[in-house]
């Protein structure tokens, strides 16, 4: 543990005398010296574009992006012409939403917690298409109700749903999910933004459509993603940002398309990013999931058992840590969490997440007004725990 704290720079930096407690990992991940040292290696030694510049070090980067791409595709068992990398998940899910032939009436299926960002491109669709959104509401614990999705499932042309929800850590049982999508003629998204960092995701054997996930909540770089389709379905969808490196040619009154993965890749690209995003995915793979998972419930039930001697304390999703990843989202009736969160902070340098963590939709039905979200990763420890318990205890004493 030593040994990889000490690949995350950030961990050995004091803050007002006092080490830091990050504890808001689904939001943003830290990053380790491999992948800083990549991006100011691209920075450095061969700073140029990509797949235009037959130079030197033109030549360089696009060598790196290639392989990136088969690096990136092999992270999640796909195939190199079925990885477009983007910003972020966020643009991933507009992507499809846009560039997928939706007609007035086509069912798009959800499930009650997505974030803002598989829930807003849909909602605009129906605005502007007449789609039409419906969700599965999670059972009373807030795991899958896979009753209510066989129900359900009949005359629906996409399944679009969070792998593992950012509001309360439950995973959804996505292969037969998929299966069953696949038997009523439904294609899949999965939304797995905080999925890949803390459990492999194999996109041939889940047999999924779609996927987008993002780089920086996995170690890798800000503003980096990939968004991931079954290369025929991608070969079918129409790109809606066209421009730069996206066609083969173009005369003064038209062009002609690249194929998939280009075509998705209009103008110049976050080459850094892309580079360090390799670096990431390395990363997660010396230390294995099965050791992050580990850890993550380790932590989990840690903080969990002691969570449960505070009967003000209400633990979002199911009370079983190990139906949670590393998520611990929680409230108190009648106390504002962000206030709670300022004090961990204040007192402590203990990171964590406040508010509606882009679940807007699913507080606003349950009328809670907000949470306080621990997010874990590998990289916290026990010692991390007992601070934020120490002063979790004196901050309700206070409230
Ligand atoms: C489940 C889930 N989906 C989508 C997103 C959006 O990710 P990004 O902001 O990287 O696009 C997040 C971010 O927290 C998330 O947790």
């Amino acid at each position: 543990m030593e040994k990889i704290q000490h690949d995350f720079p950030i961990l050995s930096k004091e803050i007002k005398g006092k080490k830091i407690v990050y504890f808001d990992n689904a939001c943003m991940s830290l990053k380790p010296r491999q992948v800083i040292e990549a991006m100011d290696e691209y920075y450095y030694e061969y700073p140029a574009c990509a797949g235009r510049s037959h130079h030197k070090l033109g030549e360089i980067v696009t060598q790196k992006v290639k392989e990136a791409r088969i690096s990136i595709a092999r992270f999640i068992n796909a195939n190199e012409n079925e990885i477009i990398f983007t910003r972020n998940t966020t643009e991933g899910i507009n992507l499809l939403a846009n560039s997928f032939d939706f007609k007035a009436g086509d069912i798009v299926l959800a499930t009650d917690k997505e974030h803002n960002s598989n829930l807003v491109p849909w909602q605009a669709l129906v605005k502007k298409k007449g789609i039409k959104h419906q969700i599965i509401k999670s059972k009373e614990d807030g795991t899958f109700d896979l009753d209510s999705y066989n129900e359900n499932i009949n005359g629906v042309k996409l399944v679009a749903m969070v792998l593992t929800s950012n509001l309360d850590g439950t995973t959804i049982p996505a292969k037969e999910i998929i299966r069953t999508a696949h038997e009523h003629g439904a294609l899949v998204f999965l939304d797995a933004a905080q999925g890949v960092a803390h459990q492999k995701v194999d996109v041939k054997d889940l047999d999924v459509d779609f996927l987008a996930f993002s780089g920086h909540k996995m170690l890798g770089p800000t503003g980096t993603g990939v968004f991931y389709a079954k290369h025929d379905l991608l070969e079918t969808l129409e790109p809606f940002m066209v421009g730069g490196n996206t066609v083969e040619y173009s005369t003064y009154t038209d062009y002609k398309m690249l194929k998939a993965p280009e075509k998705f890749e209009a103008g110049l690209q976050d080459y850094a990013g892309i580079i360090g995003l390799v670096e990431a995915a390395k990363y997660i793979e010396i230390i294995g999931y099965d050791k992050i998972k580990e850890q993550e419930l380790k932590l989990n039930s840690y903080i969990t058992d002691v969570l449960r001697k505070w009967p003000k304390i209400k633990i979002i999703g199911p009370v079983d840590p190990a139906l949670r990843s590393g998520v611990i989202s929680f409230y108190i009736d009648g106390v504002d969490m962000h206030k709670f969160a300022l004090m961990l902070d204040e007192m402590a340098n203990v990171m964590i997440r406040s508010g509606q963590h882009c679940v807007h939709s699913w507080f606003n039905d349950k009328k809670i007004f907000n949470s306080a979200r621990v997010s874990l990763y590998f990289y916290n420890t026990l010692d991390e725990a007992d601070i934020f318990l120490k002063n979790l205890e004196l901050i309700l004493k206070i409230l």
